[in-house]
């Protein structure tokens, strides 16, 4: 079976197998001693994530089908809210986390996104279902290095890798205003030539845009392409100055590019970005890869009706974020919570889940075949171009970090709205929230 990772070795089924029973039995909440009652006669789960609408929805319920078949002995319990891209269900989390009434498991983005909840005490190290079921083995090194802390420790398991930086183009739009209908912009500078044109050839929103959280990730593709991979990378890490002139000059393109924007956006989510684009009403719509099921359900075809192509300056770079899912300390379900990780993290959910939610997988030891046009693209990226971590979906920053991005986007988006923008004072905020959030990086960490 080709596999689309050299280092990918294959699993070991029957081992996992063998481990999956003895690691679940006698463990957890079952059996508290000999004549004693049982502290949890009933087998549930609750799982938290945000996953209400389209591709998400549809991803969750393939979760849950493929759940019933491996544990039809636990009963899923759907434990989330809705929201795209997950800041008001990370909000909400926070204050049942903070008032000790987690769910047994909650999705949460690999990365640093995970480390405040590592550092509050929030989830449990799971690296011992990385030996029993070989994951180790099966996802990929750069996935492990960002999912294990320090110390070498795992708190959570992914379930798909989504590529960020992905412009979803409707090519019929730019060649009836004559210009290139391939969606490929080398600079942000051409990309805003084309808005341009379209705005004056009567499209009145040559890029579609909804709510807060999508104008961040619009933000985060404009720094990529702007700044280039390794200064993008540098304003996670402190060493690219968010104080300096080129920042300014992306966030003056940013302003510009908002400009062309949906005036309505603060009302809509993503999908009804997408939308938009697949009825032609406007020509791009930066958002990660799951947008493309928006295509598929309005009957339209990859690679004629709808391009998906990097977001301009960003050709050679993979914007990756990844889903994973925690377990949380303090819970009833350990046992429970396991198995529906084991799940996750099994080949046969990962293909399900991925086949619907436009990811592809995380596990290495997958047929690529089996998956779309579309998702042969992401997978061919992944392998050769430079992979960095999404500020917008918790690879890059942890959530307090992003909350203070959130904010400053949300006051200057109020002010293009309004017909202005003040750059230098979004800039200073940006700045002071990563001085903030580096000072908190120092005296805490996991
Ligand atoms: C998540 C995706 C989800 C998207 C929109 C992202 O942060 O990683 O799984 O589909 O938000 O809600």
């Amino acid at each position: 079976m080709p596999t689309w990772k050299s280092f990918a070795k294959p699993a070991a089924p029957a081992l996992a197998a063998a481990l999956l029973t003895s690691s679940l039995a006698g463990c957890g909440t079952g059996d508290p001693g000999r004549g004693a009652p049982p502290l949890d006669t009933h087998r549930d789960v609750t799982v938290y994530t945000w996953w209400s609408t389209g591709s998400e929805n549809e991803g969750l319920i393939t979760l849950v089908e493929v759940f019933r078949q491996q544990h039809p002995e636990i009963d899923f319990v759907d434990d989330g809210i809705t929201g795209g891209g997950g800041g008001s269900a990370k909000e909400h989390l926070q204050s049942r986390l903070e008032t000790q009434d987690p769910p047994d498991t909650f999705v949460a983005h690999a990365g640093a996104e995970l480390d405040d909840y590592i550092a509050d005490g929030y989830i449990q190290d799971v690296s011992a279902l990385y030996d029993a079921y070989g994951w180790t083995d099966v996802f990929p090194a750069e996935l492990i290095d960002l999912l294990a802390t320090e110390d070498g420790k795992i708190y959570s398991v992914p379930s798909n890798i989504h590529r960020a930086n992905v412009m979803w183009v409707n090519p019929a739009v730019l060649r009836e205003h004559g210009l290139d209908p391939s969606g490929r912009y080398d600079t942000l500078d051409a990309f805003i030539a084309d808005l341009a044109a379209l705005r004056e050839g009567g499209v009145e929103v040559p890029l579609a845009l909804g709510t807060t959280w999508t104008q961040v990730h619009l933000l985060e593709t404009v720094l990529l392409g702007g700044l280039g991979h390794e200064a993008y990378s540098g304003l996670w890490d402190g060493t690219t100055d968010w104080n300096g002139p080129e920042v300014t000059a992306v966030l003056e393109d940013f302003r510009t590019i908002l400009g062309y924007s949906t005036p309505t956006r603060m009302d809509h989510d993503w999908d009804h970005a997408i939308g938009k684009v697949a009825d032609g009403e406007s020509a791009f719509n930066i958002m990660g890869d799951w947008a493309v099921s928006g295509f598929g359900n309005a009957g339209k075809t990859f690679g004629e009706d709808y391009l998906a192509v990097p977001s301009p300056g960003s050709h050679g770079v993979f914007d990756f974020l990844a889903d994973s899912f925690t377990m949380s300390t303090g819970i009833l379900d350990e046992q429970d919570a396991e198995a529906w990780l084991q799940t996750i993290g099994s080949k046969e959910a990962q293909i399900r889940f991925n086949k619907v939610k436009g990811a592809i997988p995380a596990r290495t030891d997958i047929d690529e075949n089996q998956f779309t046009a579309y998702q042969k693209t992401a997978i061919a990226s992944f392998q050769k171009d430079t992979i960095v971590s999404s500020m917008a979906h918790g690879a890059a920053i942890p959530v307090g970090h992003l909350t203070d991005i959130t904010s400053a986007t949300t006051a200057f988006n109020k002010q293009v709205l309004d017909g202005g923008g003040d750059v230098a004072a979004f800039q200073k905020a940006l700045a002071e929230a990563a001085s903030k959030a580096g000072a908190a990086t120092a005296t805490a960490g996991p």
